[in-house]
């Protein structure tokens, strides 16, 4: 293997960029030439790659987004968009492809493998809603930005004793909305993975008035409903003065924590060393401090699971 390519899809993930820099210089530096493909599979079907140097990702390890640039590409979605990069892979001579992104980015080299590329996904989606790997690049950051916002709302909370429902990201998944509520100290947390019960939510609203509590906030991953309805029925059902917020998309920008860039260093190396020995169609994850690979097959097959045991534990702190 004389040359591997890289990009990044989905939505943009802080320590992207350190994972892109872990893909060049571990590449460059058993003798690989790298490709840098832009705006994902969009880039790929429009040929728009070029060389990168090691020069070409200094400094870059402290910046969130991707230099790369991302893109959700519904052409790729199409067999005639899919054969379209083939060809574009085998004229800019790549031969291994490295994949950053999240679920549908690694539905996408699921094709390509198909039609004979190699490519290895290094899980990058503040989501976290990938199995096999403890966490996906960007889930941390993005936990801290939620619990950075949910201190500075607590602060007008208390003045105001007002209750406060936050939204958070995480599509379909609940993970960004357990870690931020757990570690930013939530009354509630509503997570589409476990069933609650509004009324009883209103009613350890009441509850905690009458033992003083100045204020609540109430985390709501956006995968449940949104926020404005859910903060309009409790303040219909409790009376009391409510107000909603919207985080959006805050919760993906900012420099990468040094969990997510090592955790990005660590993929990105391993990723390359997975194609320089042959082994691809598959994605690398980090379990109890371990890098594993796992082939696409098994990843698209298993749900991720969300811990009962934090869940819980969130639940009794909150009390
Ligand atoms: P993420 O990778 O973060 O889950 P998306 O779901 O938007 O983000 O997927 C990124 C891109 O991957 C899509 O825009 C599309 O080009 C490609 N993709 C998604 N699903 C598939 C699929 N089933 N087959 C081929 N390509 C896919
Ligand atoms: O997958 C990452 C994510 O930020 C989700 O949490 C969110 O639902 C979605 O992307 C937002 O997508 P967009 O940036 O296209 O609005």
């Amino acid at each position: 293997m004389r040359r591997i390519g890289v990009l990044t899809s989905g939505g943009d993930a802080p320590g992207m960029n350190a994972a892109i820099r872990a893909v060049v210089r571990k590449a460059i530096y058993h003798g690989l030439e790298v490709t840098g493909i832009r705006r994902g599979y969009s880039g790929l079907i429009a040929g728009d790659g070029s060389p990168m140097e090691l020069g070409s990702v200094a400094d870059i390890i402290q910046r969130g987004g991707t230099v790369l640039r991302t893109a959700r590409s519904p052409e790729f979605l199409e067999s005639t968009g899919q054969q379209q990069a083939v060809s574009n892979l085998h004229e800019m001579g790549v031969e291994g492809l490295v994949i950053i992104g999240g679920d549908g980015s690694f539905r996408g080299a699921a094709a390509l493998e198909e039609a004979g590329v190699h490519t290895v996904g290094i899980p990058g989606t503040i989501d976290n809603d990938i199995p096999f790997t403890d966490a996906s690049i960007g889930f941390d950051t993005a936990v801290n930005n939620v619990t950075d916002a949910i201190n500075k709302v607590r602060d007008t909370a208390t003045s105001h004793e007002r209750i406060y429902v936050i939204e958070v990201m995480g599509r379909t998944s609940g993970q960004i909305a357990l870690a931020a509520g757990l570690a930013g100290g939530a009354e509630s947390i509503l997570v589409p993975e476990f069933p609650f019960d509004l009324d009883e939510i209103c009613e350890r609203l009441h509850r905690g008035v009458k033992r003083g509590k100045l204020h609540s906030i109430i985390l709501v991953a956006e995968g449940v409903g949104s926020a404005l309805t859910i903060g309009e029925e409790i303040k219909e059902k409790t009376a009391m003065e409510t107000r909603v917020t919207i985080l959006g998309h805050l919760q993906r920008g900012g420099t990468p924590t040094a969990f997510d860039r090592m955790l990005a260093s660590r993929l990105g190396a391993a990723a390359v060393d997975l194609l320089r020995e042959g082994c691809h169609g598959r994605m690398v994850g980090l379990r109890a401090g371990e890098v594993l690979a796992t082939p696409f097959d098994e990843v698209f097959t298993k749900e991720k699971t969300m811990s009962a045991e934090l869940y819980n534990l969130a639940t009794i702190l909150a009390i």
